[in-house]
């Protein structure tokens, strides 16, 4: 049963998402609070702060709102409205920072850590797949192209300019991810999915190379 303020804020995270489509729509943030509050529940976390973080977590997105981006002014003003304290206002706020920091910080807290690897884990699996052409489509990547290798370790400067495939972004991010979660929870969730991306990768160079 959800509380007040939870019912608000999946009401406000609809209204902020509706004209999204860039990958960080309503249905992702959905997902990763159902998945948040699945490994909180798990880890015996503060289930609710890490809802609210894991509702709010998109709303200032540097790519969505990149003139809220830096103080979460989104997210703030809608904890404010709804009566939340200044001291959890700022708990809430640094889940999302750490959430959205995209060198892969590891976070302070287990509240923290829940949400973080909640995001991550809707990165991998089918809806990982899936995330990852509609990615590739709406930025004109081609799905693979055997004359462009995956590079790894690449600096964030080379990464944005680098010309590359959705194919590529498997071996670039997707493959890693596993490895950086930080809880049992998440990583047990990971196994099946992880297992799903692999064979889904073979499948796919099996019929590109003719095989199947
Ligand atoms: P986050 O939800 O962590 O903010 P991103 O904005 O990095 O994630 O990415 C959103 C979705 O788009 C993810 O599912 C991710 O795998 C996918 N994506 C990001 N960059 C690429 C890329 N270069 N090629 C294909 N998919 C990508
Ligand atoms: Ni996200």
């Amino acid at each position: 049963m959800e509380s007040g303020i939870i019912r608000n804020a999946l009401d406000f995270v609809k209204e902020v998402f509706e004209n999204d489509f860039s990958g960080h729509d309503y249905f992702h943030t959905l997902r990763v609070f159902k998945t948040a509050a699945r490994i909180a529940e798990y880890e015996d976390a503060d289930v609710e702060t890490v809802q609210l973080a894991a509702l709010l977590h998109d709303v200032d997105d540097r790519k969505l709102s990149p003139e809220t981006h830096e103080n979460k002014d989104r997210a703030c003003a809608f904890l404010k409205e709804n009566g939340v304290s200044e001291a959890r206002i700022e708990i809430i706020c640094k889940i999302i920072s750490e959430v959205s920091f995209s060198g892969g910080v590891v976070p302070d807290t287990l509240e923290s850590r829940c949400v973080q690897d909640a995001d991550r884990l809707d990165a991998i699996g089918a809806i990982g797949v899936g995330r990852a052409f509609a990615y590739g489509g709406s930025h004109s990547r081609p799905m693979y192209d055997p004359g462009i290798p995956p590079k790894l370790n690449m600096t964030r400067e080379e990464y944005s300019k680098r010309k590359s495939t959705t194919i590529n972004h498997f071996h670039e991010k997707l493959f890693l991810l596993k490895d950086l979660l930080n809880t049992n929870s998440a990583r047990q969730i990971a196994e099946h999915r992880e297992a799903f991306m692999q064979a889904f990768i073979e499948e796919f160079m099996a019929e590109w190379n003719g095989d199947r």
